[in-house]
């Protein structure tokens, strides 16, 4: 951590805070310059955080320069995780297809859903029974009768189970049917379900919060970390920006910062990201381009009907492209398609 003091500080400002950060057990460096003064901390930073240096005379501003995440962190753990749903791994080396419908409806439309993503070369079927809704007049999901008819149809077609849990009451009942549980953009931030989540043992994806920062969103993981459960998977579904031709705006970027800061795997939601069927395929090959370790898409066998979402489900006209762009592009990147 780094002070850097006003030029209107005095020296006995600069002592203070020498004083009040050995008296916490850390070590202070002082560097002068002509114009300022900086001032080197070594020690507990989370200690520090207490301290409130920033509010302290003649301090201009504060700077970490750690990361405020530890369990996540690249710096903790060098090596890039690989975590494994149902057995279908998620990591660096591999692009996973999670494909599926956006929300349960009936048990056809889910085994239709299911065989589409399964044609397609998906390993693990998305399908939520908890929707998190704008309006409460739209479809919230058949709740615990959608777990029922995800796990009929994990039986007929073998594919492990990712499913959305909005609340924390909800969490061992979803995880009791789910082989992943997943966390939407909505609830990102939702502290008590993220730390509901870290301590069930089930694998989690974690959606980007629509507005947070990459910081934040790591933030978000570390309260799953803190828990005791490193099996999370991050997942880049678009922020919202000035742009309204599509949904949200895919920041593809996210992916390798998020990859570099962070040992866990970072895959895409091209489905959320643009809001539309036909922008599907192009954001998947930039999600595989860009280095993403997997893509999690909505299909539908009559997205005209579709009680959520209808506009962005890819139908079984695209199945064929999806599954050559899943063949083609990994290997170019020295992946293999999951
Ligand atoms: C879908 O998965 C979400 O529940 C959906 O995107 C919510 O959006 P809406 O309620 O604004 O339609
Ligand atoms: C979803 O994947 O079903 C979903 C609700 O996505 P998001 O949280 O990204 O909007």
């Amino acid at each position: 951590m780094v002070i850097v003091m006003a030029p209107e500080a005095t020296r006995e400002d600069i002592e203070t805070i020498v004083e009040v950060i050995t008296a916490a057990g850390g070590s202070a460096f002082v560097s002068r310059g002509v114009n300022r003064t900086i001032i080197g901390l070594v020690g507990d930073v989370a200690q520090f955080g207490a301290l409130n240096l920033r509010g302290m005379r003649g301090v201009a501003d504060v700077m970490r320069v750690t990361a405020p995440y530890k369990l996540v962190s690249r710096d903790n753990h060098p090596e890039r995780s690989t975590v494994r749903v149902g057995g279908v791994p998620i990591g660096p080396g591999t692009v996973t297809l999670i494909a599926g419908p956006c929300a349960v409806e009936t048990p056809q439309q889910t085994l239709e859903a299911a065989e589409m993503a399964k044609a397609a070369g998906a390993t693990l079927l998305r399908g939520g029974a908890y929707k998190p809704r704008t309006s409460p007049y739209a479809f919230q999901g058949l709740g615990e009768e959608g777990l029922r008819i995800l796990a009929d149809v994990r039986t007929a077609t073998g594919l492990p189970i990712v499913t959305e849990v909005v609340d924390a009451h909800d969490v061992d009942l979803v995880a009791s049917y789910a082989d992943m549980l997943q966390i939407g953009t909505r609830n990102a931030q939702n502290f008590a379900l993220l730390q509901a989540v870290g301590g069930v043992g089930k694998p989690v994806m974690l959606k980007r919060g629509m507005n947070a920062t990459i910081e934040e969103w790591l933030m978000a993981a570390e309260y799953i970390a803190q828990r005791g459960n490193l099996d999370i998977v991050l997942c880049e579904r678009g922020i919202r920006t000035f742009e309204t031709a599509t949904r949200n705006t895919l920041d593809v970027s996210a992916v390798p910062v998020a990859q570099r800061l962070s040992h866990l795997p970072v895959i895409v939601d091209p489905s959320h990201s643009g809001g539309r069927r036909d922008l599907v395929l192009p954001l998947t090959r930039a999600a595989i381009a860009v280095g993403a370790d997997g893509v999690i898409i909505d299909v539908h066998p009559h997205p005209e009907q579709a009680l959520c979402d209808g506009p962005q489900a890819l139908v079984n006209g695209d199945l064929r492209e999806l599954a050559r762009v899943m063949r083609q592009l990994p290997p170019l990147l020295g992946k293999s398609a999951v």
